[in-house]
């Protein structure tokens, strides 16, 4: 593991931007605001910067990696875009949709990064700062949410520290990010696939598609030693504390990770935190992996998750809620 490495952390502007095209360049690893979480950015056709990468976030080597470009046509030279694909893309970039498609030809991405899959995960961020970064650089940018494996992902540049400090070269600190959760992952398959849910509802793609988005086949999701998004694994999202979902009465000792009014009572709880008081589901979103870090950090006996709803956002959050409950 690399140690000892002094990790800086700047505010945003045009010199931090220049001076992480440097560190891109020089094989380093730059940590910066997507709107949907840090991501821990290295040069993609780089593979020895992806290796360090790997190393500094200590993620099994299988889990390929999504590479961030500036523009459509940073996009088109690696990936293959059919009808479809370019659809989604123009209607959805940039924002927080991933595409999965068929390696192009000639495409300059390190092997490393695509975990020698055919394919490869493409997506347009739109956080200004991002784009910057890769508009400065001028070459795709691997970006893992900024985190060590297995922890959940940082929606501030303070998560990102203390996760990786020490460990990386550079943090820009962007403040709080936008959206709280990663993108939408559509593998763009015979039939377009919803492979990770995210930022970016699935009615709102369905809607431009005409049609429903496929589901992965049954296995894929859990337990398969290839698949189709790894990330999908089932203890990827994971708190050190026991995590209990649709809770509608909290015991004591419990920490309740509470959602709209009203709350359980939670007298003997050892802390309450609520997603959104108001029961608006992006506000939940954003604030779902904070939370549940600090919940994480009050020695409870388990967090205590109310039920939510199941639509828009909804789909995203419960989704990462039950790989937290699987445990490691
Ligand atoms: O919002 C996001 O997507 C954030 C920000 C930083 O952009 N990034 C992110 O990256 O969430 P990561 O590495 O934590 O998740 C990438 C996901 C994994 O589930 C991985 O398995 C999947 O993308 N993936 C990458 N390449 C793939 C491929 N060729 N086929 C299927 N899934 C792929
Ligand atoms: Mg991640």
């Amino acid at each position: 593991m690399q140690t000892g490495l002094t990790t800086a952390i700047l505010p945003a502007g045009r010199a931090t931007v220049e001076a992480c095209a440097r560190t891109l360049a020089d094989g380093g690893l730059v940590a910066f605001p997507t709107e949907t979480v840090y991501g821990l950015g290295a040069d993609a056709t780089n593979a020895f910067a992806i290796a360090r990468l790997y190393q500094a976030k200590g993620r099994p080597a299988f889990n390929p990696l999504i590479s961030h470009v500036g523009d459509l046509a940073a996009a088109r030279a690696v990936g293959r875009f059919d009808d479809t694909a370019l659809v989604l893309a123009e209607t959805f970039w940039p924002g927080p949709l991933t595409l999965v498609l068929p390696r192009a030809g000639g495409c300059a991405v390190a092997e490393l990064a695509t975990a020698g899959l055919e394919t490869i995960a493409v997506r347009i961020p739109s956080h200004p700062i991002a784009l910057a970064i890769l508009n400065a650089f001028g070459r795709p940018v691997v970006a893992p949410s900024a985190n060590l494996s297995g922890h959940v992902s940082p929606t501030t540049a303070a998560h990102v520290q203390g996760d990786l400090d020490g460990h990386i070269d550079l943090i820009v600190d962007g403040g709080p990010v936008e959206v709280g959760v990663e993108s939408t992952i559509v593998g763009c398959f015979d039939e377009p696939m919803l492979l990770r849910p995210g930022g970016l509802p699935r009615e709102d793609i369905e809607r431009v598609l005409g049609c429903a988005l496929a589901q992965p086949p049954a296995g894929t999701m859990t337990d398969s030693p290839q698949p189709l998004a790894p990330g999908m694994l089932a203890s990827h999202y994971a708190p050190r504390t026991r995590v209990r979902l649709d809770a509608t009465s909290i015991e004591a000792g419990e920490a309740l990770l509470a959602f709209g009014v009203p709350a359980p009572a939670a007298d003997g709880a050892a802390a309450v935190m609520n997603l959104s008081p108001r029961g608006d589901l992006n506000e939940a979103a954003a604030n779902l992996f904070g939370y549940l870090r600090a919940l994480d950090a009050k020695r409870a006996s388990a967090i205590a998750v109310m039920p939510i709803p199941e639509e828009g956002l909804g789909e995203a959050i419960n989704d990462r809620l039950r790989r937290a409950a699987v445990g490691r």
